[in-house]
This record gives structure tokens, sequence and C-alpha cells, in this order.
């Protein structure tokens, strides 16, 4: 049996609420992955979901291996089955399932970072392009950065206007071919094709939409556009979705200027500051509205918070959604 005791009361509130989108917002260790690990053995234990139907996401295959560890010991081997990965694997998980809706098979190499150095390398060769003017490094951060941010080589083209970036489209439109002609994917192509995948094959996507009745992820604030843009499709109209947010504000601010994109598309709406709840501890959270538990409502009516419409946010389901916390 879960020991919901051991939380703390704002932990225990954000574990228990698990309907509709929830952002947890707080320090370095305050106890944000435990409370994302407590609402995955909490969702379980209630029968909310079955554990093929939530999908938990981290950062790193040590924290997915922590956290995986973490769950068999609050519900054993109930865990087993749940998706519980970096991005990087649940897309893997994606494309070995489909990989043949975008011409690849199923059994795709992945080029890891040296195999695509050389990949690159011998396309700068091919097309004379000289690494002591442009240098290899240089085109390769920015053909990463064009794919993180689901650019892809048609538009990045476009868009080049200094030298480097110029020679950098010439070589991320052959690196794709290369690619596609070798079946391989590179890091960063398995979060555009995942993407890409259930963008444009919605059967696919569906599928997908319906078996995860819940995914929970956690670092959001580390997120880049292409992982951000499969978690929103992953989440669908139901929106079932807690993400953990590590507040640090130097660092939010430096996330903004990098990704200024974002605050417009995750927001969509007015920006608004985060309800804080339980001023003296250390984590807070936030539930965009669905939440009906009584006293998430009652919270939600006393809430001074000036700067966004209550009764919208409860009338209509297109605002919700998560929102930067100021
Ligand atoms: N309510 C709590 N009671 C006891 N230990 C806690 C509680 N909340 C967090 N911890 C412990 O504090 C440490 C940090 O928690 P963690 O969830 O990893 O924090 P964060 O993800 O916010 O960095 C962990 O060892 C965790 O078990
Ligand atoms: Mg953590």
């Amino acid at each position: 049996m879960l020991d919901l005791e051991s939380l703390n009361p704002e932990q225990r509130e954000a574990v228990e609420c698990t309907e509709g989108p929830l952002l947890v917002l707080a320090g370095a260790g305050s106890g944000k992955t435990r409370v994302l690990t407590y609402r995955i053995a909490h969702i379980i234990e209630s029968g909310a979901a079955y554990p093929w139907e939530v999908m938990a996401i981290t950062f790193t295959n040590k924290a997915a291996a922590e956290m995986r560890e973490r769950l068999s010991g609050l519900i054993g081997g109930s865990s087993r089955g749940m998706w519980v990965s970096t991005f990087h694997s649940a897309c893997v998980r994606i494309l070995r399932a489909d990989a043949e809706r975008l011409g690849f098979t199923k059994n795709f190499t992945i080029y890891d970072d040296s195999d695509s150095k050389s990949l690159v390398k011998s396309i700068m060769y091919d097309l004379g392009i000289d690494p002591k003017r442009i240098p290899l490094n240089a085109v390769r951060s920015r053909i990463s950065a064009a794919k993180n941010e689901l650019v892809m080589p048609g538009q990045f083209a476009a868009e080049a206007r200094d030298p480097i970036a110029k020679q950098a489209a010439r070589v991320y439109e052959m690196l794709q071919e290369r690619l596609r002609a070798a079946n391989a994917f590179d890091f960063d192509d398995l979060l555009v094709y995942a993407w890409l995948l259930l963008k444009d094959h919605p059967d696919v996507l569906a599928a997908y939409q319906d078996r995860f009745r819940y995914i929970l992820v956690d670092e959001y604030q580390d997120t880049n556009r292409a992982q951000y843009a499969i978690t929103q499709l992953l989440a669908g109209q139901r929106k079932n979705i807690m993400v953990v947010w590590r507040r640090r504000p130097v660092h939010l601010q430096l996330a903004r200027r990098r990704h200024p994109q974002h605050t417009g598309v995750r927001a969509g709406l007015p920006q608004l500051s985060h309800r804080e709840v339980g001023t003296q501890l250390p984590l807070h959270f936030h539930n965009t509205g669905r939440c009906q538990r009584g006293h998430c409502q009652q919270r939600q009516a006393q809430s001074e918070a000036p700067c966004f419409d209550r009764r919208r946010r409860c009338e209509d389901p297109s605002l919700h959604g998560f929102r930067r916390a100021r």
C-alpha cells in the first residue's frame, strides 16, 4: 500500500491531483521527482490506469533507471510494462514500430556522435567546403540546433544568412539524403522523425494518444522544441499530462531568451504567474483548471491571481494548457 503520509502536504496534493494538466514547479532537491514517482504509483494503485497506459519521460538514461527503481520500490512488479525512458528511447520505440511509414525499415541504424561526425566531414569534403574556413563543429552544431527546433533542410536553406549557415544548409540537405540512403537516424533525427511520424500519420498518433492515459515529464525546463512538440502531440486532447519544472529564475530567463518561440507556443494564452500553494514550503504546483477535487476548486475561487480569467479557464477546454511560470 502506497504511503502518502510520507509526503508533505503540497507533494501529496500534487500526487492526488491526477486529472488534467499539472505543472509542478519547485527548486532543486525539493522533492519534484518524488512527486512524479508517487503520482505514477498512485495512478496505478488507485486503478486509474494500467501500467502500460503510463508514459514517464526523464532526461538521462541514469535518471530513467533510477525512476524505474524507485517505482518498483513503491509498486513492485506492477511497474513492468510502463514506459519509463528518455525522450530519445521513447522515440526509438515509436520509430521501431512504424519506421516503414517514413520510408525507413524497422531495423534502422542509429548513428552515434562519431558516426555522424565522420559523415558530416565526408559530406563537407564532397561539397568542397574548406573546414579551415567553415569549421566542422560549427556546421554540426547549426544542423543539430535546426533539428532540435524542427527546422527542415528547405526552411533552413531559405533562412540561411551568414556564410556558415549557407554552407551548413548544403550539408544538411545532403546529410539527410545520405542518412536516409543508409536507413539511419542520428540522435537528433530520432526526435525529428518521431515527431514527423506522429504529426503526419493520424492513425499512429491516435493509437498512442489512446494508449497513454497519463504522461509525466521530469525536468521539463530542459525540453527543446522537438521534445515539446512530441509531448503536446502525445498528450492530445486529453492533456492528462504532468510536467515538472525545476525553478531557477536565471535559468528561466535564459531559456526564454534562447527559445522565445516557446513562450508563444506553450502559452497560446495570456502569460500568468503560477499560483503558489503553501508559501512556507518549497514545492508549488499549478493545475490549470480541470481538477475537479473540491479543495482545488475552492483554492481557485480564493486565488487572488489577478491576471487571468478563471471563468473562461473553466469553461473553455482550449484554454487548458501549460503556462510558463514567471
Ligand atoms: N516528503 C519527503 N520526505 C522524505 N524525503 C523526501 C521528501 N521529499 C523529497 N525527499 C527526498 O529528498 C531528496 C530529493 O528529492 P527529489 O525528488 O529527487 O528532488 P528533486 O527532483 O526536486 O530534485 C530525495 O532523496 C527524496 O527521497
Ligand atoms: Mg528531480
